[in-house]
């Protein structure tokens, strides 16, 4: 093996372990049952997630690079197999809920047994082996994002309101006045260059040309949301893309998701007054885009968001930490409390090559129908956010934490 790929090993060897331990650690508080059950087709259950980022790497390394490697239950695949056609069938994605078995602590013991068969593993395995070790990585800190939003869904069907944990109350948010500010415009580049990690869609880096533009100096607040509300923004169809009229008729949307009528909202740390300073989350593209109209503004294109943060500090905010799971709360920074909305659809950027092999179909294949994502929430894990990165989620999902900045034209 040559000698960087040995170092490589000893890093990825102690991130690895670091990662995989953060994510036990967010499931500690929960019992077999929060763990299983399955609030709605989008979000999966909490165990779901502890299973499904062990037999990514029980499949892409220990099987596929590991000679003599044994799957631990050769009927497990089936069950934890996201959406990897090129892994063939598996369980239909919203019945992940109806996994009453394996138990939590079947699920944990399988976690056990495969990190340490990666670990003594690792200081062998090719390059391209681990690459896919820090694929990954990154693949789990996804996942630990998708566990707390899962969660939060989970715990907000139930009447008693429970709480996950308790929240910082110390790191309030106080906005400053909504100011513009000017965006880069000319021709500019964006997406990953070669170095470092990065998800096969970020790539590769290209020009891109902008026309004069100003940015908010930051996202829009619950108290924003609210004169929005107050101003009959959710009964004014003009306001609204057609797709996303017929959403709000149907599903009967009139506020944000988590929002109850009578007051308050429900977070992790159960039911909470709106702080009007913080940052609206929780709303979809289409209120996204609704309340930008509503302001005489628009969204910012992916470019031009990208454009202007690029230097940005991406550790500012509160964001999920390594050292144990700090409770998620919109804080403040240019990035890294809510995601942000853009007006740009999710495509491939010019000359985009998927990665080799069954893990191409992460990302590439979900080329349709889906609005691009910028910046990073507090429930992102510390470290896994880049000016580069390309969120992406259907123009009505909202339970992720997803917030509005908004832009206009020069
Ligand atoms: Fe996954």
């Amino acid at each position: 093996m040559a000698r960087s790929d040995d170092e490589k090993g000893t890093g990825l060897a102690e991130r690895l372990a670091a990662t995989r331990k953060l994510t036990l650690d967010l499931a500690a508080p929960l019992s077999d049952a929060d763990a299983t059950i399955q609030p709605h087709p989008d979000a999966s259950p909490a165990k779901w997630h502890l299973a499904h980022t062990t037999w990514f790497f029980e499949t892409f390394i220990l099987r596929d690079h590991v000679p003599g490697y044994r799957v631990h239950d050769d009927r497990w695949p089936y069950l934890f197999n996201s959406y990897y056609n090129g892994e063939g069938e598996r369980h239909a994605r919203p019945k992940r809920g109806m996994l009453s078995r394996p138990s939590l602590e079947e699920v944990r013991d399988w976690r056990l047994a495969v990190d340490a068969a990666v670990q003594s593993a690792l200081p062998g395995l090719p390059s391209e082996a681990l690459q896919l070790v820090e694929l990954g990585i990154n693949h789990e800190q996804q996942h630990q994002e998708l566990f707390l939003t899962d969660i939060l869904a989970t715990l907000a069907e139930n009447p008693l309101e429970p709480a996950y944990g308790t929240q910082d109350q110390a790191a309030c948010y106080a906005a400053e006045p909504l100011g513009w500010i000017d965006g880069r415009s000319g021709e500019v580049e964006i997406g990953a260059g070669r170095d470092g990690f990065a998800f096969d869609c970020e790539r590769p880096r290209h020009k891109a040309l902008l026309t004069p533009h100003r940015l908010a100096n930051r996202c829009v607040t619950n108290g924003e949301w609210q004169q929005f509300i107050e101003d009959g923004g959710y009964r004014t169809s003009t306001l609204w893309l057609s797709d996303g009229w017929d959403w709000l008729c149907r599903e009967g949307i009139e506020r944000p998701l988590y929002w109850h009528a009578e007051g308050g909202a429900f977070t992790l740390a159960g039911r909470r007054e709106i702080d009007r300073a913080a940052p609206v989350a929780h709303v979809s593209f289409y209120e996204a885009d609704a309340f930008a109209r509503w302001s005489g503004a628009r969204l910012p294109t992916e470019a031009e968001w990208e454009a202007a943060f690029a230097s940005a500090d991406p550790m500012v905010g509160h964001q999920l930490d390594q050292a144990g799971p700090a409770l998620p709360r919109p804080g403040g920074g240019p990035f890294g409390d809510v995601w942000q909305w853009t007006g740009s659809a999710f495509l491939p950027y010019p000359g985009f090559k998927p990665d080799a092999g069954t893990v191409g179909e992460y990302n590439g294949k979900f080329m349709s129908g889906q609005m691009v994502l910028k910046g990073a929430s507090c429930a992102t894990p510390r470290g896994h956010s880049r000016a580069t990165y390309r969120n992406f989620f259907p123009p009505a999902a909202r339970w992720q934490f997803t917030g509005v900045r908004l832009a206009r034209d020069a």
